[in-house]
């Protein structure tokens, strides 16, 4: 089932005989494609539309169409060999094989949100190609079991659609970004406004299929215990090629509350956001509320804001009295509060409006139409920052033209799994997660320092208010300061800098597991887990 989008794409047929880029990548494609062709049964003509060869001018624009971190669009960025959107797993299993065969590496892209770009590039001097799944992205519903199987190249609008269109009283608990991509999400976490009363989208996965380094399809009996707890927050890039998940639905209540309440500093907002980390982790587990620190820039004006963003599964009679009593000073009235389904309420956080028709979820383009450049960086936070801290952010912020600094609760259910349940360690203790974000327009290299710079100097100066030892990251908003791998030599003792951020004691077990089903680091790229040996 490919999508609207993807038809331009892929209305062409490439004749091998014409491509005219250098004899090593000929050889290499040429190679390649016999290869698949051999291992897939599938004809080279069928082959042909749906390969992107760098000869073509529709190649550029699909390489960038799911990138969505632009800073990595320039033209020293190395690009893949080719990029293959494979309909059914036996392309996939192909690509591993033959991949392997010619001594490529390989990339693969589900949504593209990756931060620092990994799915879309490589730096490693080893060619590549990518496998973009935009063409397996089907999402099938069971509502009288409650579960729903859903293949890696879906969005989570898609995936939230599809849920709504059959059920108004189930959802799933993942991310706020309908763009984002289930392969990458779901395999690294997956957080959104359910994540206090359900915890992380892995969390919620039932059963995977996967291929591995050999060409197998496995699944959670055939896999084994280990490699199913990897890929439910280890990121399933180290390990293996995400076919679906099997997800675990939850219920949701037919109307939900939203609210979107904005405060200047004059308003009271530093004030009200050293309140919110006293008290946002303990609210009844229905109730979640995002604060965010943003700089607005419009035109030669700027100001720096606060924002509380609401979800509640309940109505907003409820709302407005659990408010009044744990969180008065915010002062949330009914004018306030927005009673709607619950996918409208994903329409509401995921475009900062409401009202939108809920198939906008299906509409990749719309989607991505406002990417840019950006960096990012996360904290755990386990005791409140200090008011006069976050104070000083206001004039930090004011440095900038765009950036956020987004704070989501933990509590309720993530405080209820073991750290080790799942890869993902932050659980219990855990106040909220900081997510610090810059955007810039200008595609200068300078532009790109300056921003760093900016997002590396606000990273310092919040070292001694947030989690130590480690200074724990999300590997969902991936950040290659924390470390990389070395080309070939991916050493366990110094991934492990960046890894037990990530994982804290869970890394080691990851390690093991890698090393297990891919010793040989086949699936390796700048940030993967490093095989280790028992
Ligand atoms: C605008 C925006 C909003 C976001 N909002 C949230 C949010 O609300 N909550 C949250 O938790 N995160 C959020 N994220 C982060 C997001 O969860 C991660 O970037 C995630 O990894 C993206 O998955 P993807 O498939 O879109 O990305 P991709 O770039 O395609 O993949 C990310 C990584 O996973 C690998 N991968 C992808 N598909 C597969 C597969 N099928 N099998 C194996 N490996 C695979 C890739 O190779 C890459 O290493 C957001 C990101 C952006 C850009
Ligand atoms: C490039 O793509 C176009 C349409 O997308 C197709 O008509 C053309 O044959 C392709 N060229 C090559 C060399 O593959
Ligand atoms: C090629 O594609 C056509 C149309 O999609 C299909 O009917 C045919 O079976 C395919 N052949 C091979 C060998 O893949
Ligand atoms: C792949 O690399 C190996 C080891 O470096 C080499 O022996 C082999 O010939 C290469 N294969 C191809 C197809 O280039
Ligand atoms: C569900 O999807 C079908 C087919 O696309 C559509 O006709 C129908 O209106 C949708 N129903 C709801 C409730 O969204
Ligand atoms: C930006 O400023 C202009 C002129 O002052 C105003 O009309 C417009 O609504 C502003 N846009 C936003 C997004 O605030
Ligand atoms: C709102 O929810 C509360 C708690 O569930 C319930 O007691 C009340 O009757 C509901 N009010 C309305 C107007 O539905
Ligand atoms: C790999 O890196 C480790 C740690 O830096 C080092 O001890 C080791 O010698 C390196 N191995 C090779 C083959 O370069």
């Amino acid at each position: 089932m490919a999508p609207n989008i993807a038809i331009p794409f892929i209305l062409f047929i490439i004749s091998i005989i014409t491509l005219t880029t250098s004899s090593h990548s000929l050889l290499s494609n040429e190679a390649f494609l016999q290869c698949l062709h051999l291992k897939t049964k599938t004809s080279i003509k069928n082959l042909s539309k749906l390969l992107y060869f760098p000869n073509n001018n529709t190649y550029s624009s699909f390489l960038l169409f799911s990138m969505v971190n632009t800073r990595f669009n320039t033209i020293s960025t190395p690009k893949p060999l080719l990029i293959f959107t494979p309909t059914q797993d036996s392309h996939i299993q192909g690509s591993i094989i033959c991949a392997k065969n010619h001594n490529l590496s390989l990339r693969v892209r589900s949504g593209g949100h990756d931060y620092e770009g990994l799915s879309s590039r490589s730096q490693h001097p080893q060619p590549f190609i990518i496998l973009d799944l935009i063409n397996l992205n089907s999402v099938t519903v069971n509502v009288e079991h409650g579960t729903a199987w859903v293949q890696a190249g879906a969005t989570l609008g898609e995936v939230y659609y599809q849920i709504a269109n059959k059920s108004s009283v189930l959802g799933f608990p993942a991310g706020i970004c309908p763009s984002v991509g289930v392969g990458g999400h779901i395999s690294g976490g997956g957080m959104g406004t359910m994540v206090r009363k359900y915890g992380l989208a892995a969390d919620n996965v039932l059963d995977v299929r996967l291929v591995d380094v050999h060409g197998r399809i496995l699944d959670k009996d055939s896999m084994g215990e280990d490699l199913f707890w990897a890929v439910r927050g280890g990121g399933a890039a180290s390990f293996g090629v995400v076919l679906s998940w099997k997800l675990r639905l939850v219920p949701v209540p037919q109307t939900v509350t939203v609210f979107a309440i904005t405060k200047s500093a004059k308003e009271g907002a530093v004030e009200l956001i050293d309140k919110w980390q006293y008290i946002a982790y303990k609210l009844p587990e229905e109730l979640f509320i995002e604060a965010i620190v943003q700089t607005v820039t419009n035109g030669s004006s700027r100001r720096v804001e606060g924002l509380f963003n609401c979800l509640f599964l309940g109505n907003s009679s409820e709302l407005v009295r659990v408010m009044g009593e744990r969180f008065p000073e915010l002062g949330v009235g009914m004018k306030d509060c927005k009673e709607m389904s619950w996918v409208q309420s994903v329409l509401f956080f995921g475009f900062s409006q409401s009202g939108l028709p809920a198939d906008s979820l299906m509409d990749r383009k719309l989607q991505l139409q406002n990417k840019g450049l950006f960096k990012a960086k996360s904290d755990f936070v386990r005791e409140p920052v200090p008011k006069d801290v976050l104070e000083r952010l206001w004039s930090r912020f004011m440095e900038v033209e765009r950036a956020s600094m987004f704070m989501d609760p933990y509590g309720g259910k993530m405080a209820e799994i073991s750290e080790s349940e799942t890869p993902f360690p932050h659980r219990k203790g855990t106040l909220y997660n900081i997510q610090y974000l810059v955007g810039w327009s200008d595609t200068s290299s300078k532009a790109s320092k300056e921003h760093i710079r900016w997002i590396r100097s606000l990273y310092k100066q919040m070292g001694p208010y947030v989690s130590r030892n480690p200074r724990a990251a999300y590997l969902n908003f991936r950040d290659l300061d924390l470390g990389r791998n070395e080309w070939r030599n991916t050493s366990y003792f110094k991934a492990k800098v960046w890894g037990v951020k990530y994982f804290k004691n869970n890394f080691k077990r990851l390690a093991f597991v890698k090393g297990d089903v891919d010793p040989e680091n086949f699936f390796r790229n700048e940030q993967s887990i490093p095989p280790l040996f028992l």
